[in-house]
């Protein structure tokens, strides 16, 4: 079975958050499993210089009006990934991120950025861009490639099945009518049933709708969005849909994240003999300038400074953490403000609370490591992976009741596999009784231990998962 992935993000080539996690590991997992798996995604500035090109480019002409690209092949140096990379400098070669300038601001253009990279995904997909290699299932993943099912709707008599992935509804990818010319596409996918959304285009939305088949990245995030609280407007879409919706949980890189290899880190350790990580806090402690103090419960914080992420929530039970003797560390950036308190609960308490406002890969591991709890208080969480790697790393996860983290950690009260502490709502005063917990966890040494043990014990591996989406993929093949 050939399957293309249309991503705006792949770990380790770019990443912004999980979505590149979830995007360079499956189609290794499902190389494993005989799946030829191709990765399509925008060669962003310096990503040509830093992958094997295979072959010659080939050039695709006009894709879009007044816009040129090529299709370049190559594989990626770390773990061998089949990439095809859209090669549009005029769009991608640029500094800043995949989706803001250097100044967090949107690019002005992402209309058109995505909307080459979803309808080079169509011509991949149905036209024969790439004629030694035609997909039987393109998989899509959020906004950025929403593009690609609806021009795959406009094209050719034998099309690939199309499955469309949500990692995060409130994404959405939302620009004006003016657009539609702009980036090919007539005027009469602009109606409720099409990519309009009230008066505008949303690129998610086209995902959404014409797709055969939708899934999102957890059971409960799957129900929350056909209700009303977690639908972002999209949830009679999605409801209607419903048979055609499942939530298949994300996995964890069994190379990329495990404590008795890591390569980030100051000392291996693993469920077996966990020793190792009392030195991994102390390399923590000192490298973030906190005193060095073994017995003081280490929270965490490895986070984009959202709404969503509740860092929020996480400033307002700092000085609950420092009176109970704990400390704190933070690692993150996006919001200013938030970023700008970040820093200041770090300047007034440096013994006790640092902070790094950056994207730092090594140090995200050495947080995980070295951490004895690590915060988690989404408001809303489609999967969430870092509480994943934090109970692979022996680091007590302290998560909202939502979405992937709802099906990931089962509260020590409420079961002997008890993995994390887990809270209810989004509110102040119930992450204060959540860390007051998980410090009086902390100074029961057999039953913490023993929590630890269980999240190093789980299997969250990607083979799972990948079955899973492999069968996915056979039951849309037999159904079309
Ligand atoms: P989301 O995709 O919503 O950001 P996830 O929990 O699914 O949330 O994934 C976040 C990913 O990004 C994890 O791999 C996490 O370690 C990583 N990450 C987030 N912020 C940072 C940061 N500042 N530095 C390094 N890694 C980060
Ligand atoms: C999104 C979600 C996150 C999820 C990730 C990978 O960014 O916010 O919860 O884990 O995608 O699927």
């Amino acid at each position: 079975m050939r399957v293309l992935f249309v991503t705006s993000e792949a770990h380790p080539l770019v990443k912004t958050g999980g979505l590149a996690d979830v995007a360079g590991a499956l189609p290794l997992a499902l190389g494993r499993l005989g799946v030829d798996a191709r990765i399509l995604m925008p060669a962003y500035a310096g990503l040509l210089d830093r992958v094997e090109v295979t072959g010659p480019a080939r050039n695709l002409g006009e894709v879009l009006p007044n816009v040129r690209a090529q299709l370049v092949p190559a594989r990626d140096p770390d773990g061998g990934r089949q990439l095809l990379l859209v090669n549009c400098p005029a769009l991608f070669e640029r500094p800043g991120g995949p989706y803001l300038d250097e100044h967090g601001h949107d690019w002005p253009d992402n209309f058109l950025r995505f909307g080459l990279l979803g309808r080079v995904g169509a011509m991949v997909a149905v036209q024969g861009a790439w004629p030694e290699w035609a997909p039987d299932v393109v998989h899509a993943s959020d906004w950025q490639a929403g593009l690609t099912p609806a021009y795959m709707s406009l094209l050719g008599a034998r099309r690939p099945v199309t499955v469309f992935t949500v990692h995060n509804l409130h994404y959405q990818g939302i620009f004006g009518r003016e657009i539609l010319p702009m980036v090919g596409l007539p005027d009469v996918l602009f109606s409720i049933e099409g990519l309009e959304f009230y008066g505008h285009v949303s690129y998610l939305k086209a995902g959404l709708y014409y797709s055969q088949f939708l899934t999102t990245v957890s059971p409960t995030y799957a129900r929350e969005i056909q209700t009303q609280m977690g639908g972002e407007g999209l949830h009679g879409l999605l409801s209607n849909r419903a048979a055609h919706l499942q939530g298949i949980l994300n996995g964890v890189d069994q190379d990329d994240w495990n404590p008795a290899i890591d390569p980030h880190i100051a000392a291996p350790f693993s469920a077996d003999d966990p020793s190792g990580k009392a030195a991994c806090k102390a390399a923590l402690q000192r490298e973030m300038g906190l005193a060095e103090r073994p017995d003081a419960p280490l929270f965490g914080v490895v986070s984009r400074f959202v709404e969503q992420k509740g860092i929020d929530l996480a400033l307002s039970v700092i000085s609950t953490i420092v009176d109970n003797g704990g400390q704190i560390v933070i690692l993150g950036s996006g919001d200013p403000g938030l970023e700008w308190h970040v820093r200041g609960a770090a300047g007034a308490m440096p013994d006790a609370v640092a902070a790094r406002i950056g994207y730092d890969e090594g140090l995200s591991h050495r947080i995980q490591a070295g951490c004895d709890a690590l915060l988690v208080p989404s408001r809303f969480e489609p999967c969430g992976l870092t509480q994943l790697y934090a109970m692979r790393y022996g680091t007590v996860p302290v998560v909202r009741r939502t979405g992937g983290l709802a099906d990931t950690v089962i509260d020590v009260d409420e079961a002997s596999a008890g993995t994390g502490i887990v809270f209810d709502h989004p509110l102040p005063s119930e992450l204060i009784g959540a860390v007051r917990r998980t410090v009086d966890l902390y100074r029961t040494p057999d039953a913490w231990r023993a929590t630890m043990l269980n999240g190093m014990r789980l299997d969250h591996s990607w083979d799972r998962a990948a079955r899973e989406y492999l069968g996915l993929y056979g039951e849309v093949l037999h159904a079309d």
